[in-house]
């Protein structure tokens, strides 16, 4: 079922990653990139949450990468107001950035207010700029760098590489890993709209009922890709294990009596 908007945003946000990705610094040798003190994987981790979860992503989008009409891409290396590090990240997330100081060529419909409205606390605003901080310096955090490359992935149609990707990445850190639910599902919704291959919504839903296997809404939206796709019976037992877990979920009530029908 369909939820809440922007959810897909949120692919980037409340992922649970190994105990081992959160306490190592994880900078490749050769990245060049100094990574401030300031920047810690905890603050990076928690700042991921406040941006993906907060007011940030409905202009930024996800994971800072929009370039839509609302707010600049925050993960190129264009910057606007500050030279790009981290205090002067912080201080613009600080004070917000206000119409008269507009740097972009076309105009924002709103301005930003100071700390995007969410009225953080120091350390809150340490770890939303840690996190902006690492977007634009691909591979200065794991969990960043794997789980937009999951994303990249998957939004191209790579479905099978996407969740292969993260599978991997799970073994090695020898614990499971998670990606947010309703994140993947409205991924999996966004692959359905756009109507390519049906595998490929169909492998999304199927890993969030694998990562959140008592969440019926991923069990009805696992059921809704496999009866689009023509797999009656499968989209039937999607459907009633959804309806086993919530058995006021009359989505998936209806679905069942037009699937019986069909079948
Ligand atoms: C209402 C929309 C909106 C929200 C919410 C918002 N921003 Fe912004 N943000 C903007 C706009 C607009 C700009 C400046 C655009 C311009 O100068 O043309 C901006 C600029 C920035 C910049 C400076 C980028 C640069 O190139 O120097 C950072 C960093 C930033 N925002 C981070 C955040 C963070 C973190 C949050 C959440 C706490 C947030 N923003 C919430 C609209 C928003």
């Amino acid at each position: 079922m369909r939820t809440g908007v922007m959810a897909f945003l949120l692919i980037l946000g409340s992922a649970t990653v190994s105990s081992a990705a959160r306490s190592q610094q994880t900078v490749p040798a050769d990245s060049g990139v100094t990574v401030p003190d300031s920047v810690t994987p905890a603050r990076v981790m928690a700042g991921s949450d406040l941006f993906n979860d907060g007011s940030c992503v409905a202009c930024h989008a996800v994971g800072g990468r929009g370039t839509g009409r609302r707010a600049p891409n925050l993960s190129d290396e264009e910057w606007l107001h500050s030279p790009g590090d981290i205090q002067g990240i912080r201080h613009t997330i600080f004070w917000g950035v206000q119409k008269a100081d507009f740097r972009a060529v076309t105009p924002r419909p709103f301005e930003m207010n100071p700390e995007g409205g969410m009225h953080l606390d120091r350390e809150q605003l340490w770890a939303i700029a840690s996190y902006v901080w690492t977007l634009s310096r691909p591979g200065t955090s794991d969990f960043v760098a794997r789980q937009q490359r999951f994303l990249d992935l998957a939004r191209l149609g790579f479905t099978k590489e996407a969740v292969a990707l993260f599978e991997r990445a799970d073994s090695a850190a020898g614990r499971p890993a998670t990606l947010p639910e309703r994140g993947l599902n409205a991924l999996g919704y966004e692959l359905l709209r756009r109507g390519g291959n049906p595998e490929d919504p169909i492998a999304i839903f199927r890993l969030n009922t694998v990562l959140h296997p008592d969440s019926w809404n991923v069990w009805d939206s696992l059921g809704e890709a496999l009866a689009a796709a023509g797999k009656t019976r499968e989209a039937i037992e999607s459907y009633e294990k959804s309806l086993r877990l919530n058995p006021k979920n009359d989505n998936a009530r209806k679905a069942l009596e037009a699937l019986r029908q069909r079948g």
